[in-house]
């Protein structure tokens, strides 16, 4: 039998039209745009600010824009795996809010968590799937409104982050194109060094957690920019290695979006120079699980049949890795 690989065969997305510049924050917190963009590389970030308005909203939208574009029946959708560290309810999940409203009712459809790493292993998973001929349709969400834990009177975290959202749709096809391989590696060490604190089970939401402001985002920024860069730098070195990649066939790096320098040294590692790393920071900030889907929506006119991809990401767990895939169209 022929082998079955998971392909994208389209791509939707979505960003809020609030922006929010350095400019702007430069007005909420000790900071400036030199600062910022010497440090992290963000001009702009685009923020939910409607009330009532959660990641299911941005999630949805995009998924619409997918449907439409790829001309999907919603009702021929069997999964949904929506990858969030900020749902719109601990539960139900917001995959289930997302296909409640689209009417994608012959699909299951459950959340993943893996922090900034989420659309990655949420690609994996979908990917696996896909190849084990049970699904023939799967969408792919990375959707995060970071800004609903995002502390804007700590200087060292605001200005990193942002909101917005994208999916793929993955189906199979038994030519050499889609995702070939992959790294995936979870370590729980990274717990101190970037959590949020409080409104889990381990610590209930509490007139003292309300106090202490720990229902915001932490991070210890140096600790974790260490692990980021070697995490990254080592998986997309071994991916390489492992499929005959090298700077002369790889087409693009799809990195995770958490700070320009350390997308630099995850390029400089791999030998590429800037113009094949897909970015987004600059004008989106680090949108957590939607940084590396809403760089292929953007990217999508210049992909190529056949063009080798890297994605690579990092994020809390601490969780981290690379994969391998073959582009399966022509970008329009
Ligand atoms: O997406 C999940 C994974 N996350 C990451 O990969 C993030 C990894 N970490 C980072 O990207 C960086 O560590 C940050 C961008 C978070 C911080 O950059 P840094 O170069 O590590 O700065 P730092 O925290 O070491 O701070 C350097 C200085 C400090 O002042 P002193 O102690 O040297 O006087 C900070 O107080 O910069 C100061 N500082 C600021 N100054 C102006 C910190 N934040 C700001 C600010 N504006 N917003």
């Amino acid at each position: 039998m022929e082998k079955i690989h998971a392909v994208i065969t389209g791509i939707g997305g979505y960003v809020p039209d609030y922006v929010l510049n350095n400019e702007e924050l430069s007005r909420m917190v000790d900071t400036n745009d030199e600062w910022i963009m010497s440090r992290i590389g963000v001009k702009e970030r685009r923020i939910l600010n409607e009330e009532g308005l959660g990641t299911s909203y941005m999630a949805r939208k995009a998924v619409r824009q997918l449907l439409e574009r790829t001309g999907t029946d919603p009702q021929s959708v069997d999964a949904v795996i929506c990858s969030t560290s900020t749902p719109d309810y601990h539960f139900p999940s917001t995959a289930s809010i997302v296909v409640g409203k689209l009417g994608m009712k012959n699909a299951y459809a459950m959340d993943l968590q893996a922090a900034c790493s989420g659309f990655l292993f949420a690609m994996d998973t979908a990917s696996g799937l896909i190849e084990s001929g049970r699904y023939k349709k799967i969408v792919v969400i990375g959707a995060d409104k970071m800004s609903s834990v995002t502390d804007y009177t700590d200087r060292q975290t605001c200005p990193i982050f942002g909101d917005g959202a994208a999916a793929v749709l993955v189906e199979p096809t038994t030519e050499e194109y889609g995702w070939m391989d992959s790294h995936l590696r979870t370590d729980g060490l990274g717990l101190p060094f970037l959590c949020l604190k409080a409104g889990g089970s381990a610590t209930p939401p509490s007139y003292f957690t309300l106090t202490h402001r720990m229902h915001y985002l932490h991070q210890e920024g140096r600790t974790v920019y260490k692990f980021a860069v070697t995490n990254m730098s080592d998986a997309c070195a071994l991916i390489a290695e492992r499929n005959g990649l090298n700077k002369d066939n790889i087409a693009w790096v799809v990195p995770h979006q958490a700070n320009v320098r350390i997308i630099q040294a995850v390029a400089q590692r791999l030998e590429l120079p800037m113009e094949q790393v897909m970015l987004n920071i600059t004008h989106f900030g680090n949108t957590s699980s939607a940084t590396l889907p809403l760089a292929l929506w953007e990217y999508e006119s210049k992909l190529r049949k056949g063009d080798n991809l890297i994605f690579t990401a990092f994020g809390a767990g601490f969780t981290w890795g690379a994969a391998y895939m073959k582009w399966g169209y022509d970008g329009k």
